[in-house]
């Protein structure tokens, strides 16, 4: 107990020695502060020890950041100004820090850096500007961070990136300049990012990719290029990016994409193409792609597939091809080679037919979804061995009839659903009628299949015995 007094005492004296706490600070620890609630504008009248390495304010009063702000603060290695007001920022304020690691000016309201704002922190690492409402950024703005490997200028209203803005970080593992209004990306613009990781571009209104853009950038493991205004991208854009994991370009415009544009990203465990107007695919695209488990091309224009499109994702788990409504017909091989598919989902599209040996060697699906097509009837070895297969969604179909056979010998199959499809009750649709009477868990009870015209089952459920 005592000892625990002392200890504390000892503490207070040591915090009450190394700084006077401001009123509206918090000093945790020896060297840093926390402070909230002032006006950005009276930081300096806080009379701040200058010998600080981290200092954290935030949610401060409107203002803008004086020359004198934070004078004298040789040391400071982190400075984080967030969710404040910060309206402008005085030349010159940043001049002492020239031992800053970590700038965050996160969630503010600056609309315009001075030059050389930050021509002395050439220790600097990261920048954060993210979330704040500039509309242009000088050229030289970055020139003298030779060092830096994290910026975000995320979320501002940047409508263009001038050439020369990056040629000297060639140090850059992350740039951010998502949620911007960028529509052109100038040529030479990425030539000096060799270190590169992480490409945030995504949320913008880029209207092309051409292919040099990307040419310097042999690091990059993620790109990010979704919710642009993509309407082409140049053949050969990725081929230099040995090293890209992850690559988004779905919602965007494209309507083609060029052959072989994926034959080189060998290293693809995720690639997003959905929600892109394409009209057709080309006959060779992907190489190879042995880490990709997922495609889901919904919400397209496709009428057609060519025959092999897939075959060389050999690996994928889950497939989709869906919200498409000008597909009306597949090609006998769409999916063959995909051993290793679990899921399969062709709902929502304009299938009137399926080709025979669709589904032929897909050991390992176990979930089919074809609802919301025109689908009148199947192909009667359509399910034959698929021994895995647990689901099959056939509702909201044209379907008048199926053969009997069709699920014969499935030993995983627990759901088929039937629902809204014009039933037949005529005597081609008994055999499939008595295969369902066998298995009557087998059928969602929600929406068991209704004759369209009556037959023998007049009026009830093509299932079971009138109604029951
Ligand atoms: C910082 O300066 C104050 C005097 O302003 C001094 O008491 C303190 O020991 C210094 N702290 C460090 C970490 O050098
Ligand atoms: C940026 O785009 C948004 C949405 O498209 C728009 O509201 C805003 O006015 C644009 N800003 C500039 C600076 O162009
Ligand atoms: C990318 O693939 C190459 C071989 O093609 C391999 O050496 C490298 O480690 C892979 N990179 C990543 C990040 O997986
Ligand atoms: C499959 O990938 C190889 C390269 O690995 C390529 O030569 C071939 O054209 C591709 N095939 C298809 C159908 O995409
Ligand atoms: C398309 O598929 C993706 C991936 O599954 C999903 O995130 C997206 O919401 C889908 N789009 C629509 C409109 O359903
Ligand atoms: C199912 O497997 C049997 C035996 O391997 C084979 O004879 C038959 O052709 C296969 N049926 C289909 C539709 O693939």
């Amino acid at each position: 107990m005592l000892k625990r007094t002392l200890l504390c005492a000892l503490l207070g004296l040591l915090r009450a020695q190394s700084l006077p706490c401001p009123r509206a600070c918090k000093c945790v620890y020896r060297d840093s502060v926390q402070c909230s609630g002032v006006s950005v504008a009276g930081i300096a009248e806080l009379g701040l020890p200058t010998n600080l390495t981290h200092i954290l304010l935030s949610r401060m009063g409107r203002g803008a950041l004086q020359s004198h702000s934070f004078r004298g603060m040789t040391v400071l290695q982190r400075l984080m100004i967030t969710d404040s007001h910060i309206s402008a920022i005085a030349p010159g304020a940043f001049n002492d820090l020239i031992k800053l690691k970590t700038l965050r000016l996160s969630h503010n309201k600056i609309t315009h850096l001075p030059g050389a704002l930050l021509d002395k922190m050439l220790l600097l690492e990261q920048l954060f500007l993210d979330r704040n409402a500039l509309g242009s950024l000088d050229q030289s703005m970055f020139q003298k961070l030779v060092n830096l490997q994290e910026l975000f200028l995320n979320q501002n209203q940047l409508t263009f990136l001038p050439a020369r803005l990056f040629t000297n970080l060639g140090n850059l593992k992350l740039l951010d300049v998502s949620g911007n209004n960028l529509t052109h990306l100038p040529k030479g613009l990425l030539g000096a990012q060799a270190k590169l990781k992480k490409l945030l571009l995504q949320s913008n209104q880029l209207v092309s990719l051409d292919a040099e853009l990307l040419s310097s950038l042999g690091a990059l493991s993620e790109l990010r290029l979704d919710g642009n205004r993509l309407r082409s991208i140049a053949p050969g854009a990725f081929d230099r990016l040995q090293n890209l994991g992850s690559l988004t370009l779905s919602r965007n415009q494209l309507e083609f994409l060029p052959a072989g544009l994926f034959l080189h990203s060998r290293n693809l465990t995720l690639l997003t193409l959905f929600e892109n107007p394409l009209a057709e695919l080309p006959e060779v695209l992907f190489g190879e792609l042995a880490g990709l488990q997922e495609l889901w091309l919904n919400c397209t224009q496709l009428r057609a597939l060519p025959a092999a499109v897939f075959r060389n994702l050999s690996r994928l788990r889950a497939l989709g091809v869906t919200q498409s409504p000008r597909l009306s017909a597949l090609p006998q091989g769409a999916f063959r080679g995909l051993g290793e598919l679990q899921q399969l989902a062709l709902h929502a599209n304009g299938l009137d037919a399926l080709p025979d040996g669709l589904l032929r060697g897909l050991a390992r699906l176990r979930h089919v979804s074809l609802r919301h097509n025109r689908l009148r009837t199947l192909p009667r070895a359509l399910f034959h061995n698929l021994s895995s297969l647990e689901t099959v969604q056939l509702d909201h179909n044209q379907l008048e009839t199926l053969p009997g056979d069709l699920f014969g010998a499935l030993p995983r199959l627990t759901e088929v659903l039937l629902g809204h499809n014009p039933w037949l009750c005529d005597c081609d649709l008994r055999p499939f009628v008595g295969w369902l009477q066998q298995h009557p868990d087998l059928q969602s009870q929600a929406e068991p299949p209704r004759c369209r015209v009556p037959g023998p089952h007049a009026g009830g459920a093509a299932r079971g015995s009138g109604g029951a």
